[in-house]
């Protein structure tokens, strides 16, 4: 441990996060090494997705451990977390065992990354006693994963863009807390396996071989704006029309890359065509999705159980998830 920073506690401490949607999609980095987005965004956290992590620094061993869903991890995933860790604790902190558990399916456009990075800097800070305020957290969290940094604050949030390349400006902070509005995210899930294609090597492929990269970058800030406004006026149909263009902006962003970058499934674009079918109807029902096969839906509670039984009955869907709004990243050790 650096000398400027306390001991880490020896009890374990356990953190929770929530996964979150973006409503106004990040897709591109302004710098690799530092994990900074091209982009802000605006998102929802959600309650039905979570993470949980337990934290323990060991007093023998020289090496990190990473239970992952009640597996010992992989080497390039315990080196994340290694590296991760020594960002929070310093370079000469004492080995960690850490312990993270997903209720839903990990890597698979489900956001795992955000809430998993965002449940590690909430138990590190407590176990390395850093007292840290969200702010600084969310701008750890970045580092992690830049949606884990959305998934520190509970409701709806943005990610800011720093006006330098230093990385303190770009971090996350709260718009709205979980009680201000009953929206409802219903997730059909499509498919159950890992991306092929993970979000960073998306990401950087795109930046440099679409030819609509920078009109991406350029319609964000009005992006921004407007969805700042609908939900200022708790305007759904205003809010579901901007989420599901930003999102399908992104993935024709992703598809104009070169080799093509496409994450849709034969489920996907069934479940997309029964929203588009319900919406004609009249049920405000809005999709979303993010680097993975899975399709989100924007709705109102009173919609969601038509909207459920339609999408369980597409051969593609294997499971619809329904979330709330949810709370921001917490210990559960303690009664903070
Ligand atoms: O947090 P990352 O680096 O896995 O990137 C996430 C990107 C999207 O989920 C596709 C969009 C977003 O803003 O969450």
């Amino acid at each position: 441990m650096p000398s400027d920073q306390p001991a880490p506690v020896k009890d374990p401490v356990t953190a929770v996060a929530h996964a979150n949607i973006a409503l106004i999609k990040y897709w591109g980095k302004r710098s690799a090494e530092k994990n900074l987005p091209a982009v802000g965004s605006v998102s929802l956290t959600l309650d039905a997705l979570k993470t949980e992590t337990t934290v323990r620094f060991l007093s023998d061993g020289d090496k990190d451990h990473l239970i992952l869903d009640g597996r010992s991890a992989g080497t390039e995933q315990v080196q994340k977390v290694s590296k991760f860790t020594d960002l929070m604790a310093g370079s000469n902190r004492p080995p960690v065992f850490i312990e993270s558990h997903n209720n839903f399916p990990t890597g698979a456009g489900l956001a795992s990354s955000a809430s998993g990075f965002a449940a590690l800097a909430k138990a590190l800070n407590k176990a390395c006693s850093l007292d840290l305020d969200d702010q600084t957290l969310s701008v750890f969290a970045r580092q992690g994963s830049g949606s884990a940094a959305r998934s520190i604050f509970g409701g709806f949030a943005e990610m800011k863009l720093g006006s330098d390349n230093s990385g303190d400006g770009d971090y996350a902070h709260q718009l709205y807390d979980e009680n201000y509005w009953d929206i409802r995210l219903l997730v059909a899930v499509v498919s159950q396996a890992p991306k092929k294609i993970g979000s960073t090597e998306g990401m950087n492929r795109t930046a440099k071989t679409s030819p609509f990269y920078n009109a991406w970058i350029e319609s964000s800030p009005n992006d921004i704006r407007n969805i700042k406004s609908a939900l200022a006026e708790r305007d759904f149909q205003k809010l579901g029309e901007l989420s599901e263009h930003s999102a399908m902006k992104m993935h024709g962003l992703a598809i104009s890359a070169h080799p093509s970058i496409l994450y849709w499934q034969a489920g996907t674009m069934e479940s997309i065509r029964k929203v588009w079918g319900l919406r004609k109807r009249g049920i405000p029902a809005y999709i979303t999705m993010d680097a993975g096969s899975q399709v989100k839906v924007i709705t109102l509670p009173e919609h969601c159980s038509i909207i459920k039984e339609a999408l369980t009955e597409l051969p593609g869907v294997t499971d619809v998830i329904e979330a709330k709004p949810g709370p921001g990243a917490h210990l559960i050790t303690d009664t903070e």
